[in-house]
């Protein structure tokens, strides 16, 4: 087959989740407004991830254009997804075959990885190559190891997640591309396999992946391994170096990964390192959003059900917390007098509101193309976290933003949990100060709501999907597919997107 150019950076996004870091560089335009990355492939195993990345690959082809109507329709419910791309079957057969038609698995349908890779690599000649996304971190992960140590006969090497990043290489030996950029987690650069810190043999095959996996034809298959934020030559950074700390280049949320750029030998170039921007705060991007109540999950929801459980928890903690505290629940208590201020979260779809604090290049990525929303509903709790999540934010309300530690809840809003007492528990309950980015948004934010309390303690709730996403700098028109929990999931595990374009503007100061 004659091969051509595509004018463009072919992007290979592998893990790709619900698209975090390929969002980052398919919407990257560059000085005269064109969009050079494009996404030829993206392998994700996970349905719904899976769904979402095709969603957003036949919208990807609307950007010049303008949205499609029936893309609001579907996010309002009021057309399938099915009926969605009827409408548009064109865009829709270009979507599927960049997500490979289904959930694929690396290291288990590598012959449909394969076949594809083959077909794109041939299609182009002479455009530059990225290959982006990082294996899946559970076993790397500090939370990983403290639950494998207790799992009887486990051992770190025989964990095939360890090495599912050998899928990786082999893909880089195969296509060899100009630019790799690897995320993870903070734990790759502690783990340990057989005893023995494994974040440096990491760091040697890939620098030379083609002897890794002694793949024949990528014997000479160089990289040298760069960092994002410290300008230095390779050899002389520390493992440390590569770490990125998002809060510090303009994302709401203190999330702290390891991001490697790899960087084909023969390309003689130091690049650029990203560009330092101002602290935005939880304030900033989610105090807009429309106030919502929680609902109750057990013994049925109704206003006068939750106002009890809030008037019977200032009730209890008369005479139990301290004054400073006490006041805030008295006013937040008085609040609920007449009618009550907010509804329950009946909020599916809602005009987008971003706050005035926000930097206007942020500001206007997040408010995307769309002028609605959808996401914004609360999950339900039991009255007893109910009264906790209220007690909590009310603290943190007179505190500073600090969220109390165990020993400070009042006795009656202890859960039943041995070491509770034990004051050790300083992060079981934790609330999202307004004036501070937030604390990792984590995919365990799927499981419970603990970590991720609403500052607002007249919500009295966890963070909405919506409000996970929009600290994560997800655009408000991005839609997640699936129930609530593989939403949840989806945008915790996902790389923000506002940190990825800064990221793709790196790569194209490289490759453009
Ligand atoms: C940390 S997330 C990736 C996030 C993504 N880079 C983003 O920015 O949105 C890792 C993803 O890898 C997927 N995954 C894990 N093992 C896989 C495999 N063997 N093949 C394909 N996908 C896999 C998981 O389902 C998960 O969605």
């Amino acid at each position: 087959m004659a091969r051509s150019r595509t004018l463009g950076i072919n992007v290979i996004d592998l893990f790709a989740g619900p698209g975090g870091l390929g969002e980052g560089f398919a919407s990257f335009a560059n000085e005269v407004g064109r969009r050079p990355f494009c996404i030829r492939m993206s392998v994700e195993k996970e349905a719904s991830a899976h769904a979402t990345l095709t969603l957003r690959a036949f919208l990807r082809q609307f950007l010049e254009k303008g949205f499609p109507p029936e893309y609001e329709a579907y996010r309002g419910g009021e057309i399938s997804r099915e009926a969605l791309y009827a409408a548009w079957p064109r865009e829709a057969v270009s979507a599927y075959a960049e997500t490979l038609e289904r959930p694929v698995e690396l290291g288990r349908d590598n012959t449909l990885i394969r076949r594809r890779l083959r077909k794109i690599l041939a299609e182009t000649e002479s455009d530059p190559w990225v290959v982006i996304g990082g294996p899946p971190c559970q076993a790397y992960s500090l939370v990983g190891r403290s639950r494998n140590r207790g799992k009887r006969g486990y051992r770190p090497e025989n964990d095939e997640r360890n090495f599912l990043y050998r899928e990786y290489l082999g893909i880089l030996a195969r296509v060899q591309p100009e630019v790799f950029v690897m995320e993870n987690v903070r734990g790759i650069l502690s783990a340990r396999v057989h005893g023995e810190r494994i974040f440096g043999r990491i760091l040697e095959d890939l620098e030379h992946p083609g002897e890794a996996v002694h793949a024949t034809g990528a014997r000479g298959l160089e990289y040298r391994i760069h960092s994002f934020v410290v300008d230095k030559p390779p050899t002389e950074l520390e493992w440390e170096d590569y770490l990125i700390r998002a809060e510090q280049f303009g994302v709401p949320q203190s999330r702290h990964r390891v991001i490697l750029l790899g960087i084909r030998s023969d390309i003689e170039l130091q690049p650029r390192v990203l560009e330092r921007s101002d602290a935005v705060d939880v304030r900033d991007v989610i105090a807009g959003l429309p106030s919502i109540r929680s609902r109750i999950s057990r013994g049925g929801d109704s206003p006068g059900a939750w106002e009890y459980a809030i008037r019977e928890c200032v009730r209890e903690c008369r005479g139990c917390v301290s004054a400073d505290v006490y006041h805030v629940m008295i006013e937040k208590e008085r609040e609920l007098d007449g009618e009550l201020p907010i509804k329950a979260s009946d909020y599916p779809w809602v005009e987008p509101t971003l706050g005035g604090g926000i930097p206007s290049r942020l500001r206007a990525w997040l408010a995307g193309q769309s002028n609605r929303l959808d996401g914004h509903v609360a999950r339900s709790h039991m009255p007893s976290d109910l009264a906790r999540y209220f007690f909590a934010a009310c603290w943190a309300a007179a505190r500073d933003g600090i969220s109390p530690r165990s020993d400070e809840y009042p006795a009656f809003l202890a859960p039943d949990h041995a070491n509770w007492e034990s004051g050790k528990f300083a992060d079981r309950f934790r609330v999202q100060a307004w004036n501070r980015p937030s604390s990792t948004i984590t995919s365990h934010i799927a499981k419970d709501g603990h970590y991720f309390i609403h500052p607002d303690p007249a919500q009295c709730r966890s963070l909405t999907p919506r409000e996970a996403a929009r600290l994560q700098t997800f655009p408000d028109d991005y839609h997640f597919e699936g129930g609530r929990t593989r939403q949840y999931q989806q945008i915790g595990n996902a790389v923000p997107p506002w940190l990825a374009r800064q990221i793709a503007e790196i790569v194209y100061g490289i490759l453009g």
